[in-house]
């Protein structure tokens, strides 16, 4: 048969807009059952999902014993009419006139609509992206690409690409990845910040949206070992400045998601009131002195500079309905491109934005140190080779401007935002210490 062009073809997200037209439907069985002169179709378009009902007498009669064929994801192209259901799912269901069975497809698929271990649906993930609460995230994943995009487009900042092959470290030697270049050795990218940084002395406002790889050896439900970083990088910017842009940009996607994705919030079973929250709320700020303080008050036996540890952005996130930033942590403990404090050292212009309900580190960002000389300073502190940095520094020595930036984790935001327990779901084919596969 003749496909109607993808262009203008019906899509069960916009269903609404087609009520009492007829329609083609194309798409998967997610499931079916029957009762004598009914039988009902749950399909799936990759947009949502929809009841169909054929009727004895008002189906075409082949098309009405075709139906016993139809196995759990066999793909066809359905034609009906959409109508208004209260009752169904999404609030529309397609009263079927025929069916066209494109694929009927094997027995047996894997995935069955009951309790799956997560190891084996992560084995399956090729497939399991088909199912309901999975498709959910990810539309909710590309929803928050987009709305990110929009957020940065609109407001004046120039998208750069940076490389993944890269010669030297951004955030610490010990989660490098190294690779065989040639005769040579590389590093994948561990942050495209300092790419950034050149973005930032180029086009003045510049964001970067790019994978990144940490050979982090923890298996918690934060970490994957490649996951995708929204980086804005700003000249003639202070790390306040910085945080200002970071929390109208995190609202940003959370209008967008609540806007653009309540099916999928519903079919995940989120709240929206809680992101309502989020976005109505100013989001809460605290140096590390005052959160270290505060851990200590709850009884935590926290030494002055330490890194907070899961236990304790949960017990900083306690009863907030927004995300609080922790500004001001130890120089010792950050990167050599922070910018230390002038009216004192020992901390950095640097900020973390901490989720509440346990959800964690968000955002990382701070004022970058554009002084070339405490910049060597540094490198050699950190003992980083200095040749690998040279074209960084460069960024130094012609035109250098006060400047910052961040980066943000969509895996984790995502998390956050559909309320699931571990970013492995966030993201379609999750690489962590025991996962490359499929
Ligand atoms: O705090 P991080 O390490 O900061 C940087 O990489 C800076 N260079 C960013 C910048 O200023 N342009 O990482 C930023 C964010 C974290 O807050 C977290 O959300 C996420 O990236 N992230 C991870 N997400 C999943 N798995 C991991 N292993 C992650 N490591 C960091
Ligand atoms: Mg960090």
């Amino acid at each position: 048969m003749e496909f109607e062009s993808p262009l203008n073809r019906f899509s069960i997200d916009r269903a609404s807009q087609y009520e009492g037209q007829s329609i083609r439907l194309y798409g998967w069985v997610a499931n079916k059952r029957s009762s004598g002169k009914v039988k009902f179709l749950i399909l799936r378009d990759g947009t949502g999902f929809m009841q169909g009902v054929l009727f004895k007498g008002e189906t075409d009669p082949e098309s009405f014993e075709k139906f016993e064929e139809l196995k759990q994801e066999s793909s066809l192209v359905v034609e009906g009419v959409i109508k208004k259901e209260p009752r169904s799912v999404g609030g529309y269901e397609l009263g079927v006139q025929k069916i066209h069975i494109v694929d009927v497809g094997e027995d047996n698929y894997p995935i069955q609509p009951k309790e799956h271990g997560v190891d084996f649906l992560l084995d399956q993930r090729h497939l399991w992206l088909r199912s309901k609460k999975q498709n959910a995230l990810l539309r909710i994943r590309s929803e928050a690409i987009s709305a990110s995009r929009n957020f940065f487009d609109s407001h004046g900042f120039t998208m750069m690409d940076s490389p993944i092959f890269t010669p030297n470290a951004c955030e610490g030697t010990t989660t490098l990845f190294e690779v065989n270049y040639f005769d040579d050795k590389a590093y994948l990218s561990q942050s495209g910040q300092l790419y950034g940084e050149a973005g930032a002395m180029a086009f003045g406002k510049t964001y970067v949206f790019s994978p990144a790889f940490r050979a982090e050896k923890s298996k918690t439900r934060k970490h994957l070992t490649e996951f995708w970083m929204i980086e804005p990088e700003i000249a003639f910017c202070s790390m306040t400045q910085a945080m200002e842009v970071a929390e109208a940009y995190v609202k940003a996607v959370f209008e967008s998601v609540l806007k653009n994705r309540k099916t999928e919030l519903e079919a995940l079973e989120r709240d929206p009131e809680v992101l309502k929250r989020v976005i109505e709320t100013p989001f809460p700020r605290m140096t590390y002195d005052e959160a270290v303080a505060f851990l200590q008050k709850k009884g935590f036996e926290f030494p002055w500079g330490e890194d907070f540890g899961a236990p304790h952005e949960t017990a900083l996130g306690e009863g907030q309905s927004a995300p609080t930033f922790i500004t001001h942590f130890p120089t010792e403990m950050k990167g050599f491109y922070f910018k230390k404090d002038p009216t004192n050292p020992k901390v950095i212009l640097g900020f973390d934005l901490i989720a509440p309900d346990g959800y964690g580190e968000i955002i990382g960002g701070s004022e970058r140190e554009a002084d070339l000389k405490t910049l060597l300073e540094n490198v050699e502190h950190h003992n980083l080779p200095k040749e690998a940095f040279n074209w960084y520094f460069d960024l130094r020595r012609y035109g250098s401007v006060p400047h910052s930036g961040f980066g943000l984790g969509l895996e984790r935001l995502v998390t956050w935002i559909a309320g699931t327990e571990h970013v492995r779901e966030a993201i379609p084919f999750p690489r962590m210490l025991n996962r490359i596969s499929p």
